[in-house]
């Protein structure tokens, strides 16, 4: 997006890393002495891995959260407890058991990468979570920003966060606009996010907390509450006038399309699943055989004497990285059918092995959110 080039604007932009670090320097310590104040105060205190100095369930809670809303990773997070109370729990499990429980949450290299941190956790540390950010980010799945997130909410450290919503936070109070899709430009975020951090460890939980809550509640993405928001006087974005105009950044995600057509048979109230290949997308979750075209599906459907299958209202599964369209085709067939005989889909996205699954233990096994809707509604 532009910026305004007024003459104004052009004064209160940072246009350099060393702007940007002076800007930093002069908003410290009211940055964080407020906004620690202001979580004390305004911010969420109410959700189970609050308050907590477990790096179990702050772990837990920090992957849940990547990308997914809150009211949702709640369910799921209680659910997870409940079968996994510790790392040695969730590290003995077999990954289908994890699976199944994340079955719903989307993204499963968070569940797989999960469970391989879980039983690296049991092998290379005795059992316990590192305490510093520089080792956590050495486990699988942690990256920097949620190695420091678990550093500052259960060891005090003093450690940057830089989500998403954070570097709005941060772009938009220090008027920072240059392009973060350039990696010097978002190291020089870093750089500035550090300098402006609480100058005592035991402030970093409230400080961690507030720059979220902050982000998701006050800051938003648009139409942010400038008026509710801590650092109103101070927030430069804000003295221009358009501060939903930062985050500035130029890449656009290119998705990619794909289109496939499922069928889905029933007999005797049970449906054929196929389980996915242990590797891509939905690995070693369960789905309707997939088919590249419509007529691979009808050639299948003929083979087998089913009746014609029907088209049913198109699924989109939108991902970050793919646009998927799917198709799911059904029959329900009264002649009870040979397991060896049933397709297991075509393509690259031919499944490794299938088998009737009765509709009322639909409830237990890993199927991706997509068929979870089509088969369970
Ligand atoms: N998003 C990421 N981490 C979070 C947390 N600790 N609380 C609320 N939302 C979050």
């Amino acid at each position: 997006m532009t910026r305004p080039a007024t003459q104004a604007a052009a004064l209160l932009m940072a246009d350099s890393s060393h702007e940007l670090q002076q800007r930093a320097q002069a908003l410290t310590p009211d940055l964080a002495d407020r906004l620690v104040a202001w979580q004390r105060q305004e911010g969420r205190h109410h959700l189970p891995w609050q308050g907590v100095r477990d790096p179990y369930l702050v772990w837990l809670s920090e992957i849940m959260l990547q990308q997914t809303q809150v009211s949702t990773v709640l369910v799921y997070f209680d659910r997870f407890l409940t079968r996994f109370p510790d790392v040695a729990s969730l590290a003995a499990a077999p990954l289908d058991d994890v699976l199944t429980l994340w079955a719903g949450l989307g993204y499963y290299t968070r569940a797989r990468n999960l469970h391989k941190c879980a039983q690296t956790v049991m092998s290379e540390h005795g059992g316990q979570f590192p305490a510093t950010a520089e080792l956590l980010e050495t486990l699988p799945g942690i990256g920097r920003s949620t190695a420091a997130a678990i550093a500052s909410f259960c060891f005090d450290e003093r450690a940057t966060i830089l989500d998403g919503n954070v570097k709005r936070v941060l772009t938009r109070v220090m008027a920072w606009g240059q392009d973060l899709a350039m990696s010097a430009n978002e190291k020089a975020l870093w750089q500035a996010a550090a300098v402006v951090l609480p100058r005592q460890g035991k402030d970093m939980p409230s400080y961690t907390q507030g720059l979220m809550d902050l982000g998701a509640t006050v800051c938003t993405q648009r139409k942010p509450s400038c008026l509710m928001c801590p650092w109103v006087d101070l927030c430069r974005a804000r003295v221009l006038g358009e501060p939903e105009t930062y985050p500035v950044k130029t890449r656009k995600l290119k998705r990619s399309k794909r289109e496939s057509w499922c069928l889905w048979v029933e007999h005797g109230g049970a449906v054929w699943l196929v389980q996915r290949p242990g590797k891509g997308i939905w690995a070693s979750l369960w789905t309707l055989p997939l088919f590249d075209s419509e007529v691979d599906l009808l050639a299948a459907a003929q083979a087998l004497g089913l009746p014609a299958p029907e088209a049913q209202p198109i699924v989109n599964h939108v991902l970050t990285h793919l646009d998927w369209r799917l198709h799911p085709m059904r029959s329900v067939s009264a002649q009870a059918l040979e397991d060896t005989a049933m397709p297991h889909g075509h393509g690259s996205d031919t499944g490794i092995m299938g088998r009737w699954v009765p509709l009322a233990e639909l409830a237990s096994i890993g199927l991706p959110a997509p068929f979870r809707r089509l088969l369970q509604d």
